[in-house]
């Protein structure tokens, strides 16, 4: 793994850290809290704290915003069993995985829909995902938007109703 990345992914893991493990928390509703209202996407949250969350305890939480699409536990479990599997097996994959449904900033679903159709980049190796949003909803990569704007301490996580999966890994995840 590259520096950057490592250097990334140990950041994410003290934000996470922070969220999670309950050190003095910030405004807005943690992680956990997030969780507890929405059991839908449990899966997806247990995975952000057991891949990262518990790593890094003695970092210090680092003051940056994200934007985080959060898949909901039916389409966690309609992947192919395969790739489930390897996901579990390997951390590193699912890291990037995590990643890739990460953005730096706060984008609301009103700031998306203002945007109309963009490509930002990921947390994972800046590749991009496609948004595409407008009054009926937002898409990315093809996935809908089930709940939009679930503020929490470090920005905002939108529900959406598939995985998704950095293109060089599809291949191998999907089949
Ligand atoms: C995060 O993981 C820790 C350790 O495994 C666990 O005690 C805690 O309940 C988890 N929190 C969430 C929100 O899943
Ligand atoms: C784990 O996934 C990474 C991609 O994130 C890949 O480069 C690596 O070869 C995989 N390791 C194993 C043991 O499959
Ligand atoms: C991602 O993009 C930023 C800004 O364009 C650049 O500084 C950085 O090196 C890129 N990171 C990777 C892993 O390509
Ligand atoms: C809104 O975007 C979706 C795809 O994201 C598209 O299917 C739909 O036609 C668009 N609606 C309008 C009114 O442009
Ligand atoms: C994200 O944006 C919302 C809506 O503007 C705002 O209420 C919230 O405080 C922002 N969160 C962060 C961490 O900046």
């Amino acid at each position: 793994m590259s520096r950057p990345v490592l250097a990334l992914l140990l950041l994410i893991s003290s934000i996470l850290c922070t969220l999670l493990s309950c050190t003095a928390p910030s405004q807005g509703q943690t992680l956990a809290q997030v969780e507890s209202e929405h059991p839908e996407i449990i899966i997806a949250i247990s995975y952000f704290n057991e891949t990262l969350g518990g790593q890094v305890e003695a970092l210090q939480a680092a003051h940056e915003t994200l934007t985080i699409f959060a898949p909901e536990n039916t389409a966690i479990r309609a992947l192919p069993q395969g790739a489930l599997a390897n996901l579990e097996r390997n951390h590193t994959l699912l890291q990037d995985v995590l990643l890739y449904h990460m953005l730096h900033g706060n984008y609301t679903a009103r700031d998306l829909e203002e945007r109309g159709a963009f490509r930002p980049k990921t947390l994972f190796d800046n590749n991009t995902v496609l948004i595409e949003a407008n009054a009926s909803g937002v898409t990315v990569n093809g996935y809908e938007v089930v709940t939009p704007d679930v503020f929490f301490d470090l920005g905002v996580i939108h529900i959406i109703d598939g995985v998704l999966i950095p293109p060089e890994f599809r291949s191998d995840l999907l089949g």
